[in-house]
């Protein structure tokens, strides 16, 4: 053991002695300075938590999840709140449904534990924008984590709806959170505006009171932290298995000499994106590592401990050399699986923890049941070119040039742009995005025939053919904002003119589509009495809509959606978008289909939009376990 190690020991020892002069009945959570720990009802406080994201599970498992956790031993959660997941739309908020944060909040303290709150407003979390809502875009140029008017504007008005919610649930009114974060590793970002951070300073003052213990966490870097800390904030760090646990607390020391050790993220597992290798980090040294933390005294927040899923659009992605989208799954080689099931690291991180606390008697919940419901033929519904008049039911907005998804105020999914060609095009003829303003892949077709695509930072050039006069067809995907760094500005669409040949490209249709919408409606299951195209016999090009039903077997049990052979898209079923797929690229292979969303007793509606090549066999496949790791294929 390190020298510095037992330095910290030995502080901590003195910690446990201290006596606490309770008052009986009265709840409080502080920081004992004097005595290096957190004190809760005047009691020195050891948090061992774990962290877990209500908006990437199904509201019908958050209790599961919560149940699991408990009797792993922790005795903390926690917990982001994405700010675009409430705020999708300016001034409108949802706290209903899947959207609960009250209900997930009160299941927790049911369950027995605390909260570590971190609202944001920036999360990052690999979570779309990093929960920031892409309507805020509609400033250009706006300075996004910064004293910005109109961004300190938005974002006070959130928070003047959010706080007000959480302030009955601090532990000190009774509630069980104990501490709440502000910002998000703020000192990562470029911005270092202190006038920023003092802003919201006064705001979580004014909204939770003076008594609340609030705090901030950052990277291991002394830049990081010079930037992300504020006096008045508790300083608190973060990192993983990689590092020197000494030389990361003695970080924390210089700027918190006093105080509770705190490593707010400690990460379990990481996070994959298309086309980069599987990540995992071994269970053994994560729970090594955690043992020694929690031998110096440290407060720890896994981090994931449950990771869920990506589902719908909300993914995020980074963008260090080139733009890479953040998978589905959100997995994170967590200790309880993305469906939910406790793993060997969950296991080995209990036996860690039992020798520091009491953990509560009795089994650990059982994994939920899984069913492999087998092979499903889709049938063809039709190309999105022939399908706007439903997938756009307010048609066009004309414009010379092309318009990004903000200025639609379609912020997610994808549009449809559409001009014709300006000339006879006999030969392959390159369409260009000369200042790789394609955000994020766009779907070429002339006439309803699929020509290529274009990709950011990676294919800037595709073949087109036609006649003067044919339409061209553009669709363009929105893969998921930015959610770390310096360009987290990220404008969907087509940000620049593409260029055909000589021509530059004007005169745009731009088609909003409200696929989601549209499906939730019942389409295309509820028009099936209408002829669909006959049987495929080959594989079909570009983006087609497929369409089918998985039969009830009076089961709706969790189960795992395999698209073998399918390249890249995204599938619904009942309604719910599962999220985005792409075996061709991976590693991720299956797509999580929690049970609760299935049908015992009636037909299971599938809807598939296939982006660039279905194969000719049509179907998919539902299986009872995940894939998450597959050699990556580059397409
Ligand atoms: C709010 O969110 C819930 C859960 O996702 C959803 O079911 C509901 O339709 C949303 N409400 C509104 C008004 O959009
Ligand atoms: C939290 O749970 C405790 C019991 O464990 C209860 O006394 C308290 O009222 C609950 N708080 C809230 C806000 O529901
Ligand atoms: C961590 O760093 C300290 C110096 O601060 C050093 O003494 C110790 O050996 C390092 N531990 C490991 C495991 O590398
Ligand atoms: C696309 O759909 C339209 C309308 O249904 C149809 O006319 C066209 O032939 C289709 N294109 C292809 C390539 O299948
Ligand atoms: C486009 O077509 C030209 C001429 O046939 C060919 O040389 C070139 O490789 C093609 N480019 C792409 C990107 O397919
Ligand atoms: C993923 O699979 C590849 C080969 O299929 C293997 O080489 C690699 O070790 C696997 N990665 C993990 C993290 O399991």
């Amino acid at each position: 053991m390190a020298a510095g190690v037992f330095l910290f020991v030995a502080v901590n020892a003195a910690c446990l002695a201290v006596s606490g002069n309770l008052v009986s009945g009265e709840r409080s959570f502080s920081i004992d300075y004097k005595n290096n720990c957190f004190l809760k009802d005047e009691k020195p406080f050891q948090y061992i938590s774990g962290s877990i994201h209500y908006s990437r599970i199904p509201r019908y498992y958050w209790k599961d999840r919560l149940v699991k956790m408990y009797m792993t031993g922790l005795n903390a959660i926690q917990v982001y709140v994405p700010w675009n997941f409430h705020e999708a739309v300016q001034g409108v908020h949802n706290f209903t449904g899947d959207r609960d944060l009250e209900h997930f909040l009160d299941l927790a303290n049911q369950t027995g534990l605390l909260v570590i709150l971190r609202p944001g407003p920036y999360i990052c979390a690999e979570w779309e924008m990093g929960g920031l809502p892409a309507w805020l875009l509609q400033k250009p140029n706006i300075i996004l984590r910064s004293a910005d008017t109109d961004y300190v504007q938005a974002v006070s008005n959130w928070l003047a709806v959010l706080l007000p919610k959480m302030k009955p649930w601090l532990y000190i009114n009774g509630g069980n959170i104990i501490t709440v974060q502000v910002e998000n590793e703020y000192g990562s970002y470029y911005a270092c505006d202190y006038n920023y951070m003092r802003h919201l300073r006064t705001l979580f003052r004014f909204f939770l009171g003076e008594d609340t213990v609030l705090f901030t966490t950052d990277g291991n870097t002394d830049r990081e932290m010079t930037c992300g800390t504020l006096e008045g904030l508790y300083a608190t760090v973060d990192f993983g298995t990689a590092n020197n646990i000494t030389e990361a607390f003695k970080r924390q020391r210089r700027f918190e000499p006093r105080g509770p050790l705190v490593n707010s993220e400690f990460y379990t597992g990481w996070l994959d994106h298309w086309g980069d290798p599987h990540a995992v980090v071994d269970a053994q040294k994560v729970s090594r590592v955690l043992g020694e933390m929690l031998t110096m005294g440290a407060n720890v927040n896994m981090y994931m401990f449950e990771g869920g899923t990506n589902f719908g659009y909300w993914n995020g992605a980074d963008h260090d050399t080139r733009f890479r989208s953040v998978v589905t799954s959100y997995d994170y080689d967590a200790p309880l699986s993305e469906a939910g099931d406790p793993t060997e690291k969950l296991l080995a991180i209990r036996d860690v923890i039992k020798q520091f606390r009491d953990i509560p008697s009795g089994p650990m919940p059982p994994a939920t049941p899984k069913f492999a419901y087998g092979f499903v033929t889709l049938k063809k519904v039709g190309n999105i070119s022939g399908l706007l008049n439903t997938l756009s039911p307010l048609g066009p907005v004309k414009s010379q040039y092309p318009l990004t998804f903000e200025e639609l105020k379609q912020y997610y999914g994808y549009m449809l742009y559409r001009t014709t060609l300006p000339r006879d095009l006999s030969e392959p003829t390159p369409l260009i995005s000369p200042l790789n303003g394609v955000h994020d892949r766009a779907y070429v077709s002339v006439n309803g025939v699929y020509q290529g695509l274009l990709e950011r930072d990676t294919t800037l050039v595709t073949n087109v053919t036609g006649q003067q006069g044919d339409i061209i067809d553009i669709l363009v995907e929105n893969m998921g904002r930015v959610n770390f760094g310096s360009k987290i500005n990220d404008y969907k669409g087509l940000l620049s003119n593409l260029i055909l040949g000589k021509d530059v490209l004007t005169d745009w249709k731009i088609y909003p589509l409200d696929i989601d919408g549209a499906i939730a409606a019942g389409w295309p299951h509820s028009d099936s009495q209408k002829s669909f195209p006959a049987p495929q016999k080959e594989p079909s090009f570009g983006p087609v809509f497929y369409m089918g039903t998985l039969e009830p077997n009076g089961l709706a049990w969790d189960t795992f959606l395999k698209l073998n052979e399918w390249t890249k898209g995204q599938v619904w079923i009942n309604g719910m978008n599962l999220g985005r797929y792409w075996p061709a690229r991976g590693p991720q292979q299956t797509l999580y289909v929690p049970g609760p969303l299935l049908r015992k007793n009636q037909p299971n509606r599938i809807t598939v939009l296939e982006l660039e090549g279905a194969p000719a066999h049509l179907r998919v496949l539902f299986m009872d376990r995940p894939q998450l790791n597959a050699t990556a294929e580059k397409s």
